[in-house]
């Protein structure tokens, strides 16, 4: 029986007859020679069958095959500089498994609705397989970079009787009797659980309804969400950079082929070194004043002045200590300037806009009370909360990283729709 070998080790079987299972990608001949494009999900190879080498059963088998077909084939592994993945199959007999007939998504372009339709086939394609992988060594390496620095992993709950962030987006349900929401963040439980075991970060799903359609938003997105006792906002940023420099690091160390099947330009990955740029609030508004934008302070900022913030560096950029008006209630004033809180969003380069926001959290009870008040939120079902700022009170922060958008973000895409498997959008539950 010959040996089975996944197409991103063939390399290490040269000279041998092997075994591969697989789908045809695509089909090329020229009446002696058959040329079979072979995807396994590890990688793709070309496998050469010669008329005069086989049998004329197995030849008018392979002309036959169609895109996506099934198959087995045993072939003789030659090293060939020209292919990517640095190998050819001699092939020597196929095997059909199944005979696809019609798949819908054929090498023409085809339209993002029609794509978006057949989402569960187009995850298949050469493009779309390497978002995945990248997305699969992103989440590695950020796993990574926390166990390694002695964080626990804690998972939150996804079912919440309250908001986290505002309730403007809450995803409504039934909890049997009581009302329910799934939950925006994890937050809110992360600092719980600071106080138990120091430093932690969870990495789960997050919801928001949100209304508003744009390239950047999904219903359904993953957050990583870490969380430090004794720690201080200027503490936390420093740990995001380093995580960032890590995450790109690691991808353009193990993802190669994966940025070029995507056409990214390495080289602006490559500029993501320490340290990055840091401006306050209050500098980023005067220079939208400055470069025409109608903006005032106390206003939010939208995609454009995100992007021409950032579009001023080759790194990500760290804009701090926005409007206390315009964050979350749990955020800390700082206390020289109590009108703005010590606060952080990462924005990143290109016009990806913004992929991590973080912030200390309020320590103090009677403060934390006075904004459940000012932000009409209901003290009963915060009152767990503020517990945690009456047994051994401490200063704290935390962020959470927004996967999707550092997928888009990394690997150059124009939408966070191909940055997860099956995204959940404004108009889309399907498939
Ligand atoms: O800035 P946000 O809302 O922060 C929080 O939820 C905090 N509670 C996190 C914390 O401190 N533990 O969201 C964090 C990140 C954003 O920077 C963005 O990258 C991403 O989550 N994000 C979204 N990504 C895709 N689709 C959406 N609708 C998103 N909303 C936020
Ligand atoms: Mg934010």
């Amino acid at each position: 029986m010959l040996k089975t070998v996944s197409i991103n080790h063939l390399g290490q079987h040269i000279g041998e007859e092997v075994a591969v299972y697989g789908w045809l990608h695509a089909k090329r001949s020229s009446g002696k020679i058959v040329f079979l494009q072979m995807r396994d999900g590890t990688g793709f190879v070309q496998a050469v069958m010669v008329r005069s080498d086989v049998s004329d059963d197995t030849f008018t088998e392979a002309s036959a095959l169609t895109q996506e077909s099934s198959l087995r084939i045993t072939g003789i592994v030659k090293a060939d500089e020209r292919a990517p993945s640095g190998v050819e199959l001699q092939a020597v007999t196929l095997e059909t498994l199944q005979l696809t007939h019609d798949y819908p998504i054929t090498p023409k372009e085809h339209g993002v609705d029609f794509l978006m339709d057949h989402r569960h086939l187009w995850i298949r394609s050469p493009r779309q397989r390497s978002i995945l992988k990248i997305r699969a060594e992103i989440i590695r390496a950020i796993r990574a970079f926390f166990d390694d620095r002695e964080f626990t992993q804690v998972d939150p709950p996804i079912l919440t009787p309250s908001a986290c962030e505002g309730t403007t987006n809450l995803f409504h349900t039934k909890y049997f009797d009581e009302d329910a929401y799934l939950t925006q963040s994890g937050q809110l439980y992360m600092e719980a659980a600071a106080m138990a075991l120091g430093r932690v970060y969870s990495f789960g799903p997050t919801f928001r309804a949100e209304k508003s359609k744009t390239r950047r938003h999904l219903i359904e997105f993953w957050m990583i969400e870490p969380e430090m006792a004794f720690t201080t906002h200027e503490e936390s940023v420093e740990i995001q950079e380093q995580l960032i420099v890590h995450v790109v690091a690691h991808v353009l160390r193990h993802c190669e082929l994966e940025l070029r099947t995507l056409g990214r330009d390495i080289d602006r990955l490559a500029k993501v070194v320490s340290p990055f740029p840091k401006i306050s609030y209050d500098e980023a508004v005067a220079f939208l004043q400055k470069n025409g934008h109608e903006i005032t302070w106390g206003d939010d900022f939208g995609a454009p002045h995100e992007t021409e913030i950032a579009a001023q560096y080759e790194q990500p950029v760290f804009v701090e200590r926005y409007p206390t008006s315009l964050k979350a209630f749990y955020m800390k004033p700082d206390p020289m300037r109590p009108e703005v809180v010590l606060c952080a969003d990462l924005l990143a380069p290109e016009g990806y806009g913004e992929i991590i926001g973080g912030s200390q959290r309020i320590d103090d009870a009677d403060l934390l009370f006075q904004r459940f008040e000012e932000h009409q939120l209901p003290a009963d079902a915060y009152s767990w909360y503020l517990d945690l700022r009456k047994y051994g009170s401490v200063p704290h922060s935390g962020f959470g990283l927004g996967l999707e958008r550092t997928v888009a973000w990394i690997c150059g895409l124009e939408h966070v729709r191909e940055t997860i498997p099956f995204p959940r959008l404004l108009y889309r539950l399907y498939p």
